[in-house]
C-alpha cells in the first residue's frame, strides 16, 4: 500500500492523511529548530519522546473533561489527531517570567507572576509570531470575543493540569504553548486543544535545582536536549524503550 499523503509539512511535525475522514496522522520528526528555524539540528529520540509525552498529557486532559484533538498513538512516532482548523494563534501561559516576556520586561527569570497570564502571539513566520493584543485578534476576526473567552478559559484549564503533574514529579511548569482548533459537529463549532503538548512548548525547570528540561536546552546550548526529555519522561512514567532506535512511519491501517 501507498504511503499516506502528506498533507502538512512542519518545522517539528508533519501530517498526513488519516484512515478515516476527519482524521489524520500526526508524525513527529527529531529536526529541532529555534528562533524562527535559524537554527536548526537532528536530535535522535526527540520525535518519539514528544509523541509519547504529548500522549500522555493529552490523554489527561481527556481524563479531566478538556477536549483536544488526541484520539490514539499509532506507533513510536505517530499518532491518530481528529482534523481541526488551527485558530492561526500561539496561546501562551505564563506562571513565572521566562524568554521573551523577561526580555521584554526586564523581569529576571523565574519571578514568580502574581497570577496566570495568558497572551496571544500571531502564527506568522514570515513576521516572527509577534505578540498580538486581544483587541486585534477580535478587531482582525480571527476569533470572536466568545472564543477569545473559551480559548483563555481553556488555556487556564490546561495550565492547572500541567503544573499540577509536573509539580507532583519535581517540575516547575514555568510557562508554555497551546494552539486551539475548531471543529464543528452540525452547526456548532467547539473549540479543542490541538498540535502538541511537549518540551519543545514548555519551559520545565527542576524545583529543587532549576535544570531546565525543555527545549531551552537546545535554545541556549546547555547540554543533551534528549537527556532532558528522557528525564521528564522518566520521571512520568512513560519512558519508552530505545527512543534513540525509534522506527520510521510506518503505513496505518
Ligand atoms: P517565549 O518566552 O519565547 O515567548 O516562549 C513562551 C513559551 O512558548 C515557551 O514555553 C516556549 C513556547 N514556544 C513555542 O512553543 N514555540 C515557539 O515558537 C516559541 C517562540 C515559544
Amino acid at each position: 500500500m501507498a504511503r499516506r499523503k502528506k498533507i502538512y509539512e512542519g518545522k517539528a511535525k508533519d501530517l498526513f492523511e488519516g484512515p478515516e475522514p476527519g482524521t489524520l496522522v500526526q508524525y513527529f520528526k527529531d529536526d529541532a529548530t529555534a528562533f524562527n528555524a535559524e537554527k536548526h539540528d537532528t536530535i535522535d529520540g526527540k520525535g518519539a519522546l514528544n509523541n509519547i509525552l504529548s500522549e500522555y498529557f493529552m490523554n489527561g486532559l481527556t481524563q479531566i473533561g478538556v477536549p483536544n484533538h488526541f484520539i490514539k498513538r499509532l506507533n513510536m512516532r505517530e499518532q491518530l489527531i481528529r482534523s481541526c482548523e488551527i485558530v492561526p494563534l500561539e496561546v501562551i501561559v505564563r506562571n513565572y517570567a521566562a524568554g521573551s516576556m523577561s526580555k521584554r520586561m526586564g523581569i529576571e527569570e523565574g519571578t514568580q507572576l502574581p497570577r496566570p497570564i495568558v497572551e496571544f502571539s500571531y502564527k506568522d513566520d514570515a513576521l516572527g509570531d509577534p505578540l498580538v493584543p486581544e483587541e486585534y485578534i477580535i478587531a482582525l476576526n480571527w476569533a470572536s470575543q466568545q472564543d477569545l473567552d473559551d480559548i483563555i478559559s481553556l488555556a487556564l484549564r490546561v495550565n492547572d493540569f500541567m503544573s499540577g503533574v509536573m509539580y507532583g514529579v519535581g517540575i516547575k511548569l514555568i510557562d508554555f504553548k497551546i494552539e486551539i482548533g475548531r471543529v464543528w459537529e452540525g452547526d456548532f463549532m467547539r473549540l479543542i486543544v490541538a498540535d502538541e503538548i511537549s518540551p519543545d512548548s514548555c519551559r520545565l525547570w527542576d524545583i529543587k535545582t532549576g535544570e531546565k528540561l525543555d527545549k531551552d536546552v537546545f535554545r541556549r546550548d546547555l547540554g543533551s536536549l534528549t537527556d532532558a526529555y528522557t528525564e521528564v519522561a522518566r520521571r512520568l512514567g512513560v519512558l519508552p524503550g530505545n527512543v534513540a532506535n525509534a522506527p520510521k512511519p510506518t503505513i496505518v491501517h
